[in-house]
């Protein structure tokens, strides 16, 4: 069985097809890369996914299971965790505070709860700012653990969504973009920490980037979508090399 199935994901936006019967499989422990043009539905298939938006046909399977419209909370719960395109962090919250949030949200406890709670729960809770701590070691974010998170530099940021998402600890990471922004010494190591999350954590990651570079060194599996069609699927070798995927890419800096 697979971990994560798409059969058919279509999305309309008014008029807008923005996806397409969709039709992927995840299996446990895939570095799966999920690449396009701007706009090609690439975070909207992350969506349907996370239970942002339902999909107007289709359906998504987790674990064998049918999770299509699953609300984004309870999609958490059941061991999907995501970072966004557009960082979205409690800018006010140190690093270590942003990690220790994710962790409430595996109890289900609600976001604005664990909010509210969190002064005595992070005085309390000290396996819940251990954990975090790790997860901080894991992301070479240990320097900067109690710098609050709008003012860490851009790539530390990206990074600090990773840990956070990981401390619901998830069995599939959903990573929209996250080499965005960096210089190629800090995507060449979030390469290397994204390829560890799966080696040495056991996590299965969906990844979404325009860094080819990054893409083809790390993913063994690639999904092409162009204008929410699929237009390719395969192993990074085989993806470089289709006209279809040069032909959709021609025109866009990448
Ligand atoms: N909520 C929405 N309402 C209307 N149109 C939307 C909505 N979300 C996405 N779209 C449209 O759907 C299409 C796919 O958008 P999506 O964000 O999934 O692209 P993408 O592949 O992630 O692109 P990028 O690489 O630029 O992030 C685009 O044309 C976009 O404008
Ligand atoms: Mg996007």
């Amino acid at each position: 069985m697979s971990l994560l199935e798409m059969r058919k994901g279509t999305i309309h936006f008014g008029g807008l097809v923005a996806v397409s019967e969709a039709t992927f499989a995840i299996e446990k422990g895939d570095l799966f890369g999920l690449i396009g043009p701007n706009g090609a539905g690439k975070t909207t298939c992350f969506n349907m996914i996370t239970g942002v938006y339902r999909p107007t046909s289709g359906s998504v399977y987790f674990k064998g299971k049918q999770i299509t419209g699953t609300p984004p909370n309870r999609v958490a719960a059941l061991g999907i965790a995501r970072t966004f395109q557009n960082i979205r962090l409690f800018p006010a919250l140190s690093v270590l505070e942003n990690v220790v949030v994710g962790g409430f949200l595996r109890h289900r406890t609600g976001l604005a709860s664990a909010l509210i709670y969190l002064p005595s729960a992070i005085a309390e809770t000290d396996r819940l700012r251990a954990e975090a701590m790790d997860l901080i070691r894991i992301l070479d974010l240990e320097d900067v653990a109690d710098v609050r998170s709008a003012d860490l530099p851009y790539g530390k940021q990206r990074r600090l969504e990773i840990a956070r998402a990981m401390a619901t600890q998830p069995e599939l990471l959903l990573l929209d973009e996250p080499a965005a922004g960096m210089n190629p010494q800090e995507s060449e190591d979030l390469l290397r920490t994204v390829r560890r999350l799966r080696d040495d954590f056991g996590k299965t990651i969906l990844l979404i980037e325009h860094d080819m570079r990054f893409v083809m060194n790390l993913c063994e599996k690639i999904f092409v979508l162009d204008h929410g069609e699929e237009i390719a699927f395969g192993p990074p070798e085989k993806i470089r090399n289709d006209p279809g995927v040069i032909q959709a890419y021609l025109g866009e800096a990448v």
